[in-house]
């Protein structure tokens, strides 16, 4: 058990200046870069800069020479980039020495290299419009729901006005230049005559044959015996960023997929499929079956739970905490006066959202609530008779989003689905939602009157 959970982020605080020598030296060298931007991909930035988009996604500019920024968008500094933080603790695994020197300034660690495991690696979106047709991002933007199976987090809900989500998209696309993918068709164009059930089994069996499908799936039915998720797991971060291939055909145009599919850096320079040698030949195979074999909806993944019954034993705040708000919510609800006044997206604000003065890291931070309309707000007592408190409420709807958001290997998938309101998004923000004893620890502890420290 980890009694006193710290606080990375306040742990880590020294690093800071570092990190923020190291940023200034890349604005530096920043080459100039070949076009001006127009005036709405310029606010389309701005748009991204203030969402802090760049603390989870590279913004990489690939027509700037090499380590030159050019109009992408610097990541933030490492003290604050849920991602480059990460993956600086976890690169030292099986590096004896530098763990060594780690502990002296961090005694915890070891303990980090064992929890963490999210946003450690997620896509670069700089180079997204030169594979992905803007109109999807555009989307997607709208409701973003999960593209990769083997990926347990999920974009978070924006809010963002459709003209900055216009902006961001119009940025997104400029960013690539000529390079990028023409928008799609007005719908009025009519289809391609799609290739026949012959041409579209050929394609099935050079996608089966070429090494696909230990990285990708392809909708709800496995293609190969086997490959499960725990398969997946097993090829680690190699297939970590794999889409599932059934959103290709809303997302690719087809002679974009062809040359991906031979050569995917020489159409996206930052992306991490290998090239498999497949021939013009095959690859455009493979296009038919990608394309246009036959792919049913499935039934979605069912919410696990949309009411949390209460556990018949006491559950105490020792356990609340070590188990859920200590281990994952503090990420984004700190105590700011211990960690240089910046307590998270959903205490004093980040990732685009103000915040709501929610302190989940003491106790009584937590028995303060919340701030919403210059009014303190209680998240564990029932805001009328017989509803759950804001703190239940928040995990459940995590629950009722999931059936869009976590999209096991082969699962079905909603087309209908809209994203989260991000009015009033699911709790734990962009993470698969609690599993159902937990919820249901939650539960137990607020209806014993959430008992603090000691009983
Ligand atoms: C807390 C981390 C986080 C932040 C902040 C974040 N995203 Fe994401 N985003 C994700 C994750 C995780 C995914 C991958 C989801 C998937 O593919 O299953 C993603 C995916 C995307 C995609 C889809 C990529 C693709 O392959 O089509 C777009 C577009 C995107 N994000 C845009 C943005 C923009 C714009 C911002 C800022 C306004 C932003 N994101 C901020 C976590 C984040
Ligand atoms: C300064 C470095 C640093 C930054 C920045 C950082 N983290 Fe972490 N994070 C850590 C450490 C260290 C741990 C392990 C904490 C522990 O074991 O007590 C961790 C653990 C986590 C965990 C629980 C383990 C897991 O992988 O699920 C989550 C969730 C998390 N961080 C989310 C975030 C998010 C979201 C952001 C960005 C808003 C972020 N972190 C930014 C250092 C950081
Ligand atoms: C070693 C893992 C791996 C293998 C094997 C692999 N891919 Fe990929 N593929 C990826 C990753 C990771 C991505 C995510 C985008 C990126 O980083 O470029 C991707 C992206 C794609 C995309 C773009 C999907 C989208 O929605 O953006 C297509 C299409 C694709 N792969 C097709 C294939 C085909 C066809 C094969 C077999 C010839 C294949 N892949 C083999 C890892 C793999
Ligand atoms: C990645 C960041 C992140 C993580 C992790 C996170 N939250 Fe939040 N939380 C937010 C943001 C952002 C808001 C909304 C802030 C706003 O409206 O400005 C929020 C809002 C809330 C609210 C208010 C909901 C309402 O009624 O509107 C509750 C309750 C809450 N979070 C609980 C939790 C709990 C419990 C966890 C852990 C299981 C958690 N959060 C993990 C970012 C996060």
């Amino acid at each position: 058990m980890h009694r006193a959970r710290r606080r990375a982020g306040a742990r880590l605080a020294p690093l800071v200046a570092l990190t923020h020598l190291a940023a200034l030296a890349t604005v530096a060298f920043a080459a100039s870069p070949a076009a001006a931007l127009s005036p709405q991909a310029l606010e389309g930035r701005a748009v991204m800069e203030k969402a802090q988009c760049t603390r989870c996604h590279a913004v990489t500019d690939a027509s700037a020479p090499k380590d030159a920024l050019g109009h992408g968008i610097a990541p933030i500094e490492r003290a604050m980039n849920c991602v480059t933080c990460h993956q600086w603790i976890l690169n030292t695994k099986g590096d004896a020495e530098a763990i060594a020197r780690q502990r002296q300034t961090f005694p915890d660690w070891d303990r980090y290299l064992e929890t963490i495991v999210h946003f450690r690696l997620l896509p670069d979106l700089g180079t997204l419009t030169r594979r992905v047709d803007p109109a999807f991002v555009r989307r997607f933007l709208d409701a973003p729901f999960d593209l990769r199976p083997h990926l347990d987090e999920s974009m978070i809900p924006l809010r963002l006005s459709a003209a900055e989500k216009d902006a961001v998209v119009a940025y997104l696309t400029a960013l690539n230049g000529a390079a990028a993918v023409k928008p799609a068709a007005p719908a009025a164009t009519p289809p391609a005559k799609a290739p026949d059930a012959q041409a579209i089994a050929t394609g099935r069996q050079a996608f089966l044959t070429s090494g696909c499908p230990t990285c990708h799936v392809m909708g709800p039915e496995p293609l190969v015996p086997g490959y499960g998720a725990a398969f997946f797991a097993a090829m680690g971060d190699q297939a970590l960023l794999a889409p599932d291939l059934r959103f290709v055909r809303q997302r690719i145009p087809r002679a974009t997929l062809v040359a991906f599919i031979q050569n995917p850096t020489a159409i996206d320079p930052t992306s991490r499929m290998p090239a498999l040698g497949v021939t013009a030949e095959r690859a455009g195979q493979i296009a038919d079956f990608l394309l246009h074999a036959p792919l049913p909806d499935g039934a979605a993944p069912e919410p696990a739970m949309s009411a949390a019954k209460p556990l018949a034993r006491e559950v105490g705040w020792d356990e609340v905490y070590e188990e859920v708000l200590g281990l994952i919510c503090v990420h984004c609800h700190m105590h700011p006066e211990s960690n240089n006044g910046d307590g998270g997206a959903g205490n004093t604000g980040g990732l685009g959202f103000a915040g709501l003065q929610l302190d989940l890291e003491t106790y009584a931070g937590v028995k303060r609530g919340l701030v919403r309309d210059g009014k303190r707000v209680s998240i564990v007592d029932p805001p009328a008779p017989g509803q759950p408190p804001l703190l239940l409420a928040a995990l459940l709807r995590r629950h009722a989003e999931a059936g869009r958001d976590v999209r096991p290997p082969y699962s079905g998938h909603r087309a209908d689905a809209r994203g989260a309101d991000p009015q009033r998004p699911g709790m734990p923000l962009g993470l698969p939602p609690l599993p159902p004893e937990k919820v249901r620890m939650i539960a137990t502890w607020l209806a014993q009157g959430a008992p603090g420290p000691g009983g």
